[in-house]
């Protein structure tokens, strides 16, 4: 049983991230959920890495065999809500007062309201999904869990603009002013975004002043960002976050409950889904023969990828953001670029991390 405290179309409506690695593309398929997102997804080969003008070309397919896939967060959870309610489970919107109790004993407890009257749930096992601000991390008791966390100085202000992508591939840009991002929803839907401070106010960015710092980062002889009407701004903070273990009791964290990344890379939703594709995997094996053994080692094993999408999203994070290091680290910066163009070996390790290395049991 699902309880969500928001409304149905809120998180249907959500722009959020919209990149998915080749394994959550596998795992929509498997759960025959991906009959959509194969006809409407953008299927890409590779990313362009650019700086001061010039452009390389990190061949993603050729490298590792796989491919990532341009699909909005918000069309993924579309689709499963609609599978969900089309097979028959139960599924609760607009909940609130939300708390859980007994996670140690066999029979944990879930309290909530909803539609004016208290409820009680008696659960085998809870599944807090419920994201960085969720109620389920701050339930295991602080002597229990550890906590991993840095924040960067600057933020990304990302737009949603009504304009035919001018690129067919995603182009992470780093400049001077700051890092850069050209991504894209479908042909005629373009999203970007620029680093900006921290405690940067939103009311600075005119959408002219956007689109005008966006030709700056992203520049390139001949070439221009197509620019058209702004559908969308806001500004996400940087944070880099980890929680062990990621289970108590008979609770178990998955997502952003437990683990946030900067978004360069874009890990945080394909390391929801595979926290997710591990714990399913546990709770079957429970049901069907009584073994506690995956349980047992869900939150090990989704560690370990947790951990390796934290090393890539702060290696791409501090790769082409401006850390505030000055001209020494700028040329670190464009000496590490330059050496991916340089060694297949290197575009090889940042193309496999990007894709995501393939799904496995135990990884
Ligand atoms: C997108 C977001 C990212 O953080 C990223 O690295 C790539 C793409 C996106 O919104 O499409």
């Amino acid at each position: 049983m699902i309880i969500e405290d928001r409304p149905r179309e809120y998180l249907e409506r959500r722009v959020r991230a919209g990149l998915l690695e080749q394994n959550t593309v596998d795992l929509l398929r498997q759960l025959d959920v991906g009959e959509r997102l194969d006809r409407e997804g953008l299927v890409h080969d590779g990313i362009y890495l650019r700086r001061e003008g010039r452009t390389q070309h990190i061949e993603i397919a050729k490298l590792t065999g796989r491919h990532v896939t341009i699909y909005g967060q918000q069309e993924v959870v579309k689709d499963l809500i609609a599978a969900r309610l089309q097979r028959g489970g139960e599924l609760h919107f607009e909940v609130s007062d939300v708390s859980v109790h007994d996670v140690e004993s066999e029979r944990p407890r879930i309290s909530y309201s909803a539609g004016g009257s208290e409820h009680e749930l008696e659960c085998d096992f809870i599944a807090g999904c419920d994201g960085f601000h969720g109620i389920c991390r701050p339930s295991i008791p602080s002597n229990l869990r550890t906590e991993y966390e840095y924040t960067y100085p600057f933020g990304w202000l990302g737009i949603l603009a009504e304009a035919a992508p001018a690129t067919d591939e995603l182009i992470y840009a780093w400049h001077e002013h700051g890092f850069a991002l050209y991504t894209m929803r479908s042909s005629k839907i373009s999203r970007l975004y620029l680093q900006v401070p921290v405690d940067e106010e939103l009311e600075r960015w005119s959408d002219e002043r956007i689109w005008a710092e966006l030709q700056v980062r992203l520049a390139s002889e001949g070439w221009r960002v197509n620019e058209g009407p702004i559908l969308e701004k806001g500004i996400t903070p940087m944070r880099t976050f980890v929680c062990e273990p990621m289970r108590h009791g008979r609770l178990f964290l998955a997502g952003d409950a437990a683990h946030i990344v900067p978004p360069t890379g874009a890990k945080g939703l394909n390391l929801a889904v595979n926290d997710v594709r591990l714990l399913a995997a546990a709770f079957a094996a429970w049901y069907r023969n009584g073994s506690a053994a995956g349980l047992d080692r869900y939150s090990d094993t989704a560690l370990r990828r947790v951990w390796r999408a934290q090393d890539f999203s702060n290696y791409m994070t501090q790769l082409l953001h401006d850390l505030g290091g000055g001209a020494y680290e700028s040329r670190l910066q464009l000496a590490r670029l330059e050496y991916l163009s340089l060694s297949e070996a290197a575009a090889t390790s940042l193309a496999e991390n990007y894709a995501g290395l393939p799904a496995r049991d135990d990884f």
